[in-house]
């Protein structure tokens, strides 16, 4: 009787559940923030986001997001961007040469440096900093070259560095970052410690 009882017990919760899962569909729309179909995202606005309009020179550099991460853009970007091949307005004033005379952030050493093993093929065998290897993209630690201009896979700049808007989260954010020392809230010193514990 008494096991019975039992199995009759588990049947109607088993029961009780699929009617709930049921209930509880997942649609395309319950699996996005927006609330909007993320199959066919053809008719959803851009969010109407607004960034500073604080011009270059008159905005105040945001604390680092945690140690030694990209600086996001405090001032406007207007008429800055898009960045293309012949128009990189950003070196205008951030390269080292001229940033301190309009009070910019230099463009640090880490973006003068190259830390990618240079890679050849020479008679089909491939050659990482001159050394044969079986495979191209097996990972080594390269030796840095500094380099006389600013690398090319730093030129892109909006790539890792970007503005904030005035918006509100739809998830919101726990993350606390630690700083190993208080002046790097608002400067980077990457070049000096990127082989802490690697070497
Ligand atoms: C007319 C000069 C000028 C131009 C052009 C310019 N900036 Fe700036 N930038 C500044 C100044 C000055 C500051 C310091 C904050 C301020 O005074 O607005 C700054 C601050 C920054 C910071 C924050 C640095 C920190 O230490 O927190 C970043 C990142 C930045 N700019 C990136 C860019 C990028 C990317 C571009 C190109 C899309 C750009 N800037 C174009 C002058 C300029
Ligand atoms: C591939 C990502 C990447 C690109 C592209 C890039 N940066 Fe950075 N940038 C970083 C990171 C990460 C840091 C912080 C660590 C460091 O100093 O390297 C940084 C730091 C900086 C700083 C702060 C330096 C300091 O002393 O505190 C400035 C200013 C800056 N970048 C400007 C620029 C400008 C201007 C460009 C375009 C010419 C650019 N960056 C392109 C990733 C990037």
């Amino acid at each position: 009787m008494i096991k019975k009882g039992i199995l009759s017990v588990v049947a109607v919760s088993f029961l009780a559940i699929s009617a709930y899962a049921a209930d509880k569909l997942i649609t395309p729309e319950s699996l996005s923030l927006r609330k909007s179909n993320i199959v066919d995202e053809s008719k959803v606005a851009p969010l109407d986001a607004k960034y500073t309009s604080k011009a270059p020179g008159t905005a105040k550099t945001i604390e680092r997001s945690y140690e030694n991460a990209p600086p996001l853009i405090p001032h406007s970007l207007d008429g800055l961007v898009p960045i293309t091949k012949k128009n990189n307005q950003c070196l205008g004033c951030h390269m080292p040469n001229v940033a301190k005379g309009v009070g910019a952030t230099p463009i640090p050493e880490s973006h003068f440096t190259d830390f990618r093993p240079s890679t050849k093929v020479v008679n089909g065998k491939i050659i990482k900093d001159g050394k044969a290897v079986e495979n191209g993209t097996d990972v080594t630690i390269a030796k840095f070259k500094k380099l006389k201009k600013l690398n090319p896979a730093r030129y892109n700049c909006t790539q890792c560095h970007v503005p904030q808007a005035n918006v509100k989260p739809l998830v919101k954010n726990t993350f606390k970052p630690i700083f190993s020392n208080d002046k790097l809230k608002h400067k980077s010193d990457l070049i000096k410690v990127i082989d802490k514990g690697v070497k």
